[in-house]
């Protein structure tokens, strides 16, 4: 009986007791997760992470018995026993330990307990501000305990593959220099130089860069990244990520070595081999077809061009750079169709039109212009639903992208037992923010672009990237790049996004400078671990796999953070809050 729990004050852990013990004398400790009375005789369970146990108290011990009718649910204690086996008609095979029990000859109390106010049970309504509230009696709840623990092993598995191949686990800095780019910063005041800050990093970027200058070709971190951003059940301010980076690749070389990782991390923590290459798809592919940079595969359901078919229909509504169509074998009332309606007006699209035949006859916003001409152009066919948005390219793809993701779980398209990996490559490098009114990059700015030619200052907006994402089942699994090892290359694209010479250099100073000393090639990807944990599996909140995450107004009801500070801290640091 070696355990490696053994501790002393336990020989070994409650879910590590089964009959090869029975016989034997142990020491179990845990918390009592119920106290049972069958005819008199007293059953305790006793629980810790790696399960349940049930002890018996024998009958005849009454100083026992009374002192285990004062124990109520998690108490700490501390069993002394004798492992034996259940009756035969006590059996519970659905326990790990269900075939055995402990006889307790002593018992402990480590620890008394309030009545908890959350319920330390799986399958319980509890409100998520008490979760968040009580986020360590929660995390005792087996189903959560099961997601960290699942979590560990997909981080075991990353470190055991990313060793194996020569990467070195190097730690970068958390106060780094402000140089917003996409998200804002979560900014740090110093102390020592009043009026200036540091900022929480939105990831490692320059930083695994600045380490393959150094010359440490390999590298990767599990790293905590921090953004402050509004937040969806697949966003926390603060996530991890799965960060690498390789000098002397190409972009081959980087999905070759992350799709490996993956299938590698799949086999260890779900025994699952995924034999196949992942699927490839060009953005503009991806765009074009699903309406989307990140498709969920797991169904078809393409969206189709018929700006030619629309033509014979004279309208003005279709007088557009675009006009696609999904196509379904179902019909929908109208409050559903008002639905559909409704998703693609938030994705900016000006109206839905839709056709459908029934019983030979059609109905839908077309209908009055359904001559027989126009049915047989669309080839509406009986049962069929056909919807139809027009207008700017990529306003069509986008709603029509959200309408297949609606019509696809509307209609159970989607088989939730199926993992569909994709790489989607050649995103475009740049694209226009309306709001900033100038070109921003669309990874980051120290992507290489696939042309360097005078065609990048001259046609930015159809120049290409060296970046790539994998997708899993419609999320961003992760995304990354080959970088710019180029000085006059990371300038123009500096120039590019709006910097002048000035600002590059005030921003970005360091790396240009950094690129002067031999610079290797070199990319690399970064993984969202909290996502990947939760997607392999089978679940769709990052929280329930984040041990204490944020609420969605990115506060943590448990510490009460973010929260004021004692005046004399601002003070310090020369700050004072406006009213
Ligand atoms: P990117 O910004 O695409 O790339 O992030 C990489 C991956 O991190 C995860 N992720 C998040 N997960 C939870 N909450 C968030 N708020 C959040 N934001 C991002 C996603 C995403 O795919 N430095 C580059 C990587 C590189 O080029 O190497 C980067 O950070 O899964």
């Amino acid at each position: 009986m070696t355990s490696t729990f053994k501790t002393k004050l336990r020989d070994l852990a409650c879910g590590e007791i089964n009959s090869s013990l029975i016989g034997k004398r142990i020491a179990i400790a845990g918390w009592v997760r119920k106290i049972r009375n069958h005819g008199g005789i007293l059953f305790i369970d006793i629980r810790d992470r790696t399960g349940v146990v049930q002890v018996i108290v024998n009958p005849e011990d009454e100083n026992l018995n009374s002192m285990v009718k004062t124990l109520k649910k998690e108490f700490v204690i501390q069993v002394f026993g004798l492992v034996r086996k259940r009756p035969n008609d006590q059996i519970n095979k659905s326990m790990k330990t269900g075939e055995v029990e402990v006889l307790a000859e002593k018992i402990n109390v480590l620890n008394p307990s309030d009545e908890t106010p959350i319920e330390v049970k799986d399958d319980v309504v509890i409100t998520e501000k008490n979760r968040f509230k009580y986020r360590y009696l929660d995390l005792r709840r087996p189903k959560i305990q099961k997601n960290i623990l699942f979590r560990h092993e997909v981080v075991k598995a990353v470190r055991d593959f990313l060793n194996s191949k020569n990467f070195v686990e190097i730690e970068t800095p958390l106060l780094v220099k402000s140089t917003p780019e996409g998200a804002r910063d979560f900014l740090v005041p110093s102390r020592m130089h009043k009026g200036k800050f540091y900022a929480l990093p939105q990831s490692p970027q320059l930083y695994k860069q600045l380490l393959m200058i150094a010359g440490f070709d390999r590298y990767y971190q599990i790293v905590k990244c921090l953004r402050d951003e509004d937040l969806r059940a697949d966003r926390q301010p603060e996530f991890t990520q799965i960060d690498l980076e390789m000098s002397f690749v190409d972009q081959e070389d980087v999905m070759n070595l992350t799709e490996s990782l993956i299938k590698y991390v799949v086999e260890k923590t779900l025994g699952l081999e995924l034999n196949e290459p992942f699927q490839r798809m060009t953005y503009d592919e991806a765009m074009d077809k699903y309406g989307s940079d990140k498709p969920d595969l797991r169904f078809g359901l393409e969206l189709e061009d018929v700006k030619d078919a629309v033509k014979i229909l004279n309208l003005r509504i279709f007088e557009a750079e675009a006009v696609k169509a999904l196509r379904v074998d179902a019909l929908f009332s109208r409050k559903k169709i008002k639905e559909f309606e409704n998703i693609v007006k938030l994705y900016k699209a000006r109206g839905l039109a839709w056709i459908s035949l029934k019983d030979g006859s059609v109905s839908g916003s077309l209908s009055k212009f359904a001559t027989d001409e126009f049915l047989k152009r669309i080839n509406l066919k009986e049962g069929e639903t056909i919807f139809i948005v027009a207008g700017d390219k990529s306003i069509v793809n986008t709603s029509l992208g959200q309408l297949r993701l609606a019509l696809g779980k509307e209609l159970n398209l989607i088989n939730e037992d199926e993992f569909k990996f994709l790489w989607v490559t050649d995103f475009p490098m740049f694209e226009y923010d309306d709001e900033e009114k100038r070109l921003v990059a669309q990874h980051h700015p120290f992507t290489k672009p696939e042309v360097v030619s005078e065609e990048l200052e001259k046609h930015p907006l159809s120049v290409k990237a060296l970046a790539y994402d994998i997708v899993l089942n419609g999320w961003e699994l992760g995304g990354g790049s080959i970088r710019i090892e180029n000085i006059d290359l990371q300038r123009r694209i500096f120039k590019l996004i709006g910097l002048s010479d000035e600002e590059a250099e005030k921003k970005f100073g360091f790396l240009l400078e950094a690129l002067r000393y031999g610079a290797p090639p070199h990319g690399g990807l970064a993984i969202g671990l909290d996502r990947l944990a939760t997607l392999l599996s089978k679940q769709t909140d990052i929280r329930e796999f984040i041990a204490f995450p944020k609420n969605k107004s990115a506060e943590n009801p448990m510490d009460g953070s973010p929260s004021e500070v004692d005046p004399r801290q601002l003070e310090e640091l020369g700050i004072s809050i406006r009213k």
